[in-house]
């Protein structure tokens, strides 16, 4: 698995709602590689959040092994919590549908955010944070707080912010599910130079036809399962 950041092997997912068990999903492998740049389709309820979460080790599969190429051995749910979140702050960048900036906190401080709470030096922070929403062409912006900010450019910070700290593979959730096309499309052309300049992986789940026909490699989920590739 030399090129492979992640390998997912037959990840299940179940809830239980009262006496009712569902199961959400069912049975997923899935290797994500360096440079690869990858849409994950499917309608709502086809369990696409939930792999997403999985595959971000937000939440823990009810069977199933998640592998991480440095440590490729180590079945990621075998660490701690602690070890897992350190894990995830220091190798995955997330971007959910809603921004989710701290809307008392400016841009720049909103993607310092992960390098404060990750304990790194306050003046490398704020070079690299002013460098990201430079690159996200926010400049003008960096003081902003969100609530001064256009629904496009602050799903352009939040894009800064995940990459912060260099991540080896940003997970997308319906990121654009909030904009306009115009806005949407210059939130693709971001992902897409990260993905391309930097050489972070990409893995988005979307509805959105538009969006996943930029990726690399479309993947569709129905019911649970990944029916093609
Ligand atoms: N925490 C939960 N408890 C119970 N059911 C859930 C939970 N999370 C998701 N589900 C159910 O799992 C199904 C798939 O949800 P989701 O992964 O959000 O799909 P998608 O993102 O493709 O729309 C839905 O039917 C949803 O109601
Ligand atoms: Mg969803």
């Amino acid at each position: 698995m030399d090129s492979v950041i992640l390998r997912a092997k037959n990840l299940v997912k179940d809830f239980t709602k009262g006496n009712e068990r569902i199961s959400v999903v069912k049975g997923v492998s899935l290797d994500i590689s360096q440079g690869d740049c990858i849409a994950i389709m499917g309608s709502s309820g086809a369990g696409k959040s939930t792999l997403l979460h999985l595959l971000g080790t937000l939440e823990k599969p009810t069977q199933g092994e998640l592998f991480y190429h440095e440590n490729r051995n180590q079945n990621l749910w075998n660490l701690s919590d602690e070890s897992l979140s350190q894990f995830r702050n220091q190798n995955l960048g997330f971007v959910f549908q809603f921004h989710y900036l701290l809307p008392e906190f400016s841009a720049l401080e909103n993607v310092m955010m992960p390098a404060l709470i990750g304990g790194h030096d306050s003046s490398w922070a704020e070079k690299r944070a002013r460098e990201l929403i430079d690159f996200v062409g926010l400049k003008h912006r960096v003081n902003h707080r969100p609530g001064e900010l256009s629904g496009g450019e602050q799903q352009r910070v939040a894009i800064a912010r995940s990459v912060m700290l260099k991540p080896k593979l940003l997970l997308g959730d319906e990121l654009t599910g909030n904009l306009d096309s115009d806005n949407s499309k210059k939130v693709v052309d971001l992902i897409l130079e990260l993905n391309k300049n930097f050489g972070i992986a990409v893995l988005l789940v979307t509805h959105d036809h538009e969006v996943a026909s930029r990726m690399k490699r479309v993947l569709t989920m129905k019911d649970g399962k990944i029916i093609s590739s």
